[in-house]
């Protein structure tokens, strides 16, 4: 599914972060101490190689809703933008800390004219955020960015499981109604 936004398109597409081969970043649902892990930070770092956490350590720890960026090495992106998401019922305001992952991932891109973004659906794996209530805090955050975008062009949902690319989908419908 694809939707515009103020000159910038988003799109949610079933697959894995790791091989994202039309994006110029991709974004790690990461650990604090930016290391590899299960999930998507287990993908990413097997994927990029041992130079990735190697440039991330000195980073390291972030706090959750920070994000940081590092080259990506073996993977097919120019940048890896790490953030941390909220562990769910733990990390509070949650849906604030996930909105800040969102909104300093999409700065940090912009700093580095990064034209196109996708993003694994942070805090909803190990964190357990509940996978719609994470979608809508997403979109919204990024439906209110994106008129802000100058380099940001493109924006990518990528869903592990045909049952959370549909919650997307739905939610992201549901937004471009109001
Ligand atoms: N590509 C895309 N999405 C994926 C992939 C993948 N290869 N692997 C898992 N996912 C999905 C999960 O199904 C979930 O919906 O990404 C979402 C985020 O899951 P996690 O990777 O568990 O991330 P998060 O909930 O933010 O937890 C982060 O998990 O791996 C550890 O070290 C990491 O402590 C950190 C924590």
């Amino acid at each position: 599914m694809e939707k515009k936004i103020s000159g910038v398109q988003i799109e949610c597409r079933h697959g894995d972060i790791t091989n994202q081969d039309d994006c110029d970043a991709v974004v790690n649902a990461a650990n604090a101490r930016l290391e590899t892990g299960g999930g998507v930070a287990g993908a990413i770092h097997r994927a990029a190689g041992p130079e990735l956490a190697k440039e991330a350590r000195p980073l390291a720890p972030i706090k959750p809703g920070d994000a940081v960026i590092t080259k990506a090495y073996r993977l097919p992106n120019k940048y890896v933008i790490h953030c941390l998401g909220p562990v769910y019922g733990n990390d509070k305001p949650e849906d604030k800390l996930l909105a800040d992952c969102y909104s300093n991932a999409l700065n940090l891109a912009e700093g580095n004219q990064v034209k196109s973004i996708a993003f694994p659906a942070i805090s909803t794996g190990v964190f357990g955020y509940p996978i719609q209530e994470a979608a809508s805090v997403a979109f919204d955050t990024i439906l209110k960015m994106a008129p802000t975008l100058k380099s940001v062009k493109k924006i990518v949902f990528v869903l592990h499981s045909i049952q959370d690319l549909e919650v997307h989908e739905k939610v992201l419908e549901e937004e471009f109604k109001n």
